[in-house]
């Protein structure tokens, strides 16, 4: 997808309703990720419609108290469709639908009314915690990669998959998303962690936005699949400010995402950053992104170990003299 700038609004609750999406298409982005749909929103419809075809409609209230906090998600699978539906007739930039599961069920077959909703490409969230103890890491990855299959089987928008940092050897895996048919790899998801509440003993959900720290791991990994992977690297993560958004694309990325800085400043905040960055570009005379991109990965630095064991080295070097006793 050729597009204006690569600074996309990502998914978030500002991409999960029209008027969302307008602001933001207002604000100057350039494509936006629609908020995801859930493998368990898809799921629990497949339930509902198999309830009342065989049980009535009476079973359909039953059927959905029995799963109450999916309740809680912002739309059902169905709606979600008007969504994609409604953006493409609203909006004159690329609408791009998300679908965010980690099962090999039913649910992928989603995809395929995903796009012919109108969705002009899809990004797959394989948001997954890997807590199986019957299951190897092989096993794990592998079932990403029959997801993907399975996906592009469906479709023929482009495809991105949104990650987790979770792999043994990340480069190796991406070149095998990218025979599965992938398009894009978006990296890396946040994991949101769960949090303790000592008074009523209870396990919580715990959400903080990101900070720029968070996104150099992201920035390590584009650096170094840059040139070595034949699709399109996109990061996500921890981009707030100018300065995040140029590391992002001189490490090789074709597009940074962002929800975090939005939320806090709303989708205004978008057309601040593409000044900001046409002006940084015009000071140094940089012509186009194309000419940023990948200009300090891994291939193109003087130094290529610098991006790993060495910076290890390097940084325990750094530790130890600042803060030797
Ligand atoms: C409130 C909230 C809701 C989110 N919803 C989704 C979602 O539906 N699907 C998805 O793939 N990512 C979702 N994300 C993750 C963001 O798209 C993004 O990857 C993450 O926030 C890291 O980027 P940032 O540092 O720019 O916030 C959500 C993030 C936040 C904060």
């Amino acid at each position: 997808m050729t597009l204006e700038h690569p600074l996309i609004p990502s998914a978030s609750p500002l991409t999960s309703s029209l008027d969302g999406l307008k602001r933001l298409e207002d604000a100057g982005a350039p494509a936006v990720v629609l908020a995801s749909l859930f493998e368990e929103q898809v799921d629990l419809q497949h339930e509902l419609a198999e309830s009342i075809r065989h049980q009535g409609a009476e079973a359909y209230a039953e059927a959905v108290s029995y799963f109450p906090p999916l309740r809680e998600y912002r739309v059902q699978a169905d709606e979600y469709l008007e969504l994609v539906e409604g953006a493409r007739r609203r909006l004159g930039i690329p609408v791009i639908a998300s679908l965010n599961g980690c099962t090999s069920g039913g649910w992928v077959g989603y995809a395929s009314r995903l796009e012919r909703a109108g969705a002009h490409a899809l990004e797959l969230n394989l948001y997954h915690l890997a807590a199986d103890p019957e299951r190897s890491g092989a096993e794990v990855e592998q079932r990403y990669l029959e997801i993907v299959q399975g996906v592009r089987q469906q479709i023929h928008i482009p495809l991105a998959v949104k990650l987790g940092p979770q792999l043994s050897s990340p480069v190796h895996f991406v070149r095998q998303l990218e025979k599965a048919g992938a398009s894009a790899v978006v990296i890396w998801n946040r994991f949101y962690q769960c949090n303790l509440d000592l008074e009523q003993l209870e396990v919580v959900p715990h959400l903080e936005l990101s900070r720029s720290y968070e996104m150099l791991s992201a920035l390590t990994w584009t650096a170094v699949m840059f040139a070595r992977v034949g699709l399109d690297l996109a990061v996500t993560g921890g981009a707030h400010t100018v300065e995040d958004v140029l590391k992002a694309l001189m490490a090789g990325a074709s597009a940074v995402q962002m929800a975090s800085e939005l939320l806090l400043h709303g989708p205004e905040r978008l057309s601040q950053l593409v000044l900001e960055l046409g002006h940084w570009m015009r000071e140094r005379e940089y012509l186009s992104v194309e000419q940023l991109k990948g200009s300090m990965s891994q291939q193109r630095v003087a130094e290529p170990a610098v991006y790993l064991r060495a910076n290890y080295l390097r940084t325990l070097q750094y530790g130890g003299e600042r803060w030797r006793g």
